[in-house]
Parts: structure tokens; sequence; C-alpha cells
């Protein structure tokens, strides 16, 4: 596979980068930037040989369910985008690269992504210049890999670049479809530093050394069978699988305990039992909660830490028993991977299940590799101030879940082999 350690002189050739710059907004208003700045020394790399730089990446979800028959204009699809503060135009992003950038190189924007708008833009670039063209995902072919628009897309440039880990286990035009038809005309494609040091870390998480035993995954999260696959990988690959978070109580209520109203994934019920069944211990449940009678931070709700949980109430956190007993387990690892937190911690009142976990994995003291894998989970210690005891902390929340599921391959990691 080609990297960007590689790249050749690039004077006077376009290149198409495939980026992940789908991060977290209100509106306009971007909130966290660090997928911009994650792919900031590949985009550096490739103005230092001389490139002209394509950015594409999606921002947001388009439900094209939603938008009417003969509503798919772009206006249309930016009004009901910005109405549901889904996907919106990325134009807001140019501001962030740039100053990501150090404001040493100006960033074109071109409102379209197909077309002589863009064909334009893209032929207009000079070498060491930067066009951000927009969200991919206007285009309806671009989630179906319509060959159609691929093509329209590769025949703009005369390399590729992915650097979009977040997204690299879409099968999409932009991840899959340009470098499949670039390689097929003898272009070279190339994996960027972000998917280098991602890819490297992870498959770390899949091909699993015996010096990285005992390995302890450490899963939270809503539903069961949004993670079935992944659990299943790692009840092979692990030696303990601690599971906290709103999924624990669908584990507990298979094991035949008390979850009175807490989230329950009825659905994955018998896979659960299955699961405790074939991994006997190797599965670390809570065995205490903190419940409350009222999800919504209303005045007077209660709140209480307990073994089993009555009915008229829900877990919304473990509890300090179940803390500890996670601490202990964490302490034997040589290798964690952590996705999912243990509680709502967008609330104060129910942080202090996730803060113990970091707690935990900052008490290793760098004598254990531990993986982050993104999502709700690396918001999470960087809110509260963890991120620099991890390892590794992915900006792919479903991708890196995904590569472990998949023994290491994501298919826009596959196609650039
Ligand atoms: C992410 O945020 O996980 C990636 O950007 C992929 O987004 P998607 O789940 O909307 O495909």
């Amino acid at each position: 596979m080609l990297t960007v350690k590689q790249l050749p002189d690039l004077h006077g050739k376009k290149v198409y980068v495939r980026v992940d710059f789908n991060v977290p907004h209100k509106g306009e208003v971007i909130s966290d930037d660090n997928r911009i700045r994650a792919a900031i020394p590949t985009i550096k790399a490739l103005l230092e040989k001389g490139a002209r730089v394509l950015l594409m990446s999606h921002l947001g979800k388009v439900d094209w369910k939603k938008l009417k028959k003969g509503e798919k204009t772009q206006e249309d699809i930016d009004g009901q985008m910005k109405k549901n503060n889904l996907c919106i135009a990325v134009e807001p992003l140019k501001k962030h690269i740039s100053e990501a950038m150090g404001h040493d190189v100006n960033v074109a924007f071109c409102p379209e992504n197909r077309g002589e708008a863009l064909k334009d833009a893209v032929d207009a670039l000079k070498d060491g210049e930067i066009l951000l063209a927009q969200n991919t995902r206007y285009q309806p072919g671009e989630e179906k890999n319509d060959p159609e628009l691929a093509k329209e897309w590769a025949g703009l440039v005369d390399a590729f670049v992915m650097d979009a880990f977040g997204s690299a286990h879409r099968a999409h035009a932009s991840t899959v479809g340009v470098p499949e038809i670039l390689k097929a005309e003898g272009k070279p494609v190339f994996l960027g530093f972000l998917m280098i040091k991602e890819v490297e870390n992870l498959t770390r998480c899949v091909e699993v050394k015996p010096e990285d035993r005992p390995y302890v995954a450490i899963l939270g999260g809503l539903k069961v069978s949004d993670k079935i696959k992944v659990i299943d990988a790692l009840i092979d690959k692990c030696d303990y699988i601690i599971i906290g978070g709103a999924m624990s109580y669908t584990f507990k209520k298979a094991r035949g305990e008390k979850i009175g109203s807490s989230f329950l994934d009825e659905a994955s019920l018998e896979y659960a039992k299955n699961c405790l069944e074939k991994a006997g211990d190797k599965i670390v449940l809570p065995v205490d909660s903190v419940i409350t009678d009222s999800f919504e931070p209303v005045e007077g709700r209660k709140i209480e830490v307990v073994d089993e949980i009555p009915e008229g109430f829900e877990g919304v956190d473990i509890g300090p028993k179940s803390e500890k007993l996670f601490a202990e387990t964490i302490a034997k690892a040589k290798m964690v991977f952590w996705n999912g937190p243990m509680g709502v911690f967008e609330q104060p009142e129910f942080q202090s299940g996730t803060k113990a976990v970091c707690e935990a994995i900052k008490e290793l003291d760098g004598k254990a590799f531990t993986v982050c894998g993104g999502g709700d989970s690396a918001a999470a210690i960087k809110q509260f101030g963890y991120k620099d005891n991890f390892s590794h902390v992915s900006t792919g929340g479903g991708a890196s879940l995904e590569m472990i599921e998949n023994e290491g391959h994501l298919p826009g990691v596959d196609v650039l082999r």
C-alpha cells in the first residue's frame, strides 16, 4: 500500500483528499475541530510536495427518505438539514482548516460538489493551494457509491489520498469509488498520516500479541443490537469484557436481575443470554447502579444507588461497587480497548462511572496499551481531561468498531491495497 510517506513530487498535480471533517456542530457553529486538526499533517505534506489539494468531506447525515419527491435541489437540502441540525454546507469548516494550517494558506471554497463549477474551481488551483468542495452527501449518489459520480470526481484529479478514518467503514463514492477508478487508470492512491496511525494502533487491538494480555475491552452505549458483531469478535479476542452503560441492563435482565424501567433492548435479550453462557466469567457486569425516577433533570427527582433496580426507576450510571470492580479488572490489563460511556455523562450527576474508568486507565500509568474507540467515549475523556492518559484516541467511533469486527478490514483501506 502506498502511503503519504512515499509521496513523489506533485507540482502541477491535482489530488483528491478524502478527509472526515464530520465534526460536532450546532447549526454553523463547530464545537470541536479535532478531526480537522488530525488531518493537517497529510494536507501539509501534500502542499510541501507542490500538490493542488481538493478536500472532500461529508458533514452530518442527509435523510433522503424525508426529502419529498421533487424537493431535491440544493436549497431544499440546505433548508431541511438546517432545520434538523443535520447535514449542513461545509463552508464553516473553511475557517477552521485555515486556522489549523496556521493561517499561512488560503483555503478556497466551492459551493458545488460536481459539474462545471467544481471542475473550473479545481482547474483554477495553483501548486500549493487548497480547495474545499461542498458536502459530499449533498449528492444522492455518494452513499450509493454511484459509478457515474465516482467517475466524475476521479476525472478531476491525478491522485487520491485517503485520510478519512472515521468514514473508512463506508463504501461510498468518495471513499471507495474514486480510488477504485484511479487505481484502474494506473494513477497513485495513498494512505494519509491519520489513517496510518489509526490502522497501526487498531490493528494491535485486532491481532492480539501474547505480551498484550490480559486484554480488557470496555463497552458501553445504548443498544446491544448495534454492537453484536463487535461483542462476538471481542469474546474471541479478549480476556475480559466489561459491559457498562445502557446496554448493561439488557445483560443484567438476561441474567435474571431486576432492571426496573431501565433501557431494555428486548430484541437482543436472547443474544445476551447466549453471550453470557459462551463468555462465562469473561463478561464483567455492573453489580450496582445509580438510578433515577426521572431521566430529565427536573427539580426534586430522586437519585439513589442500589444493587437491584426497583420498578419506576431506571439505571443511569454504574454504582461505586461497580466502579471498584471495573477498576480492579482494568488494573490487570496490558491492553485496553474502550468504546461507550458507563452512564449518562452529559448530566453531571451521572458522570462518576465514566470518570472512574478514565481514572483506572490513568492508574495504568503507561504500562498498558490503551485505546479509546472514538464517539461518545472520546468526547467524555476529552471533557474530563484524560485524553493524554491514552496511548491512542481514535477519530472514528463506527470505523474502529468495524475494524475490530472485520478482523482489521475496512472498505476504505482495502481499496488502497
Ligand atoms: C462518523 O462520525 O462516525 C463518521 O463521520 C461517519 O459518519 P456516518 O455514520 O454518518 O457515516
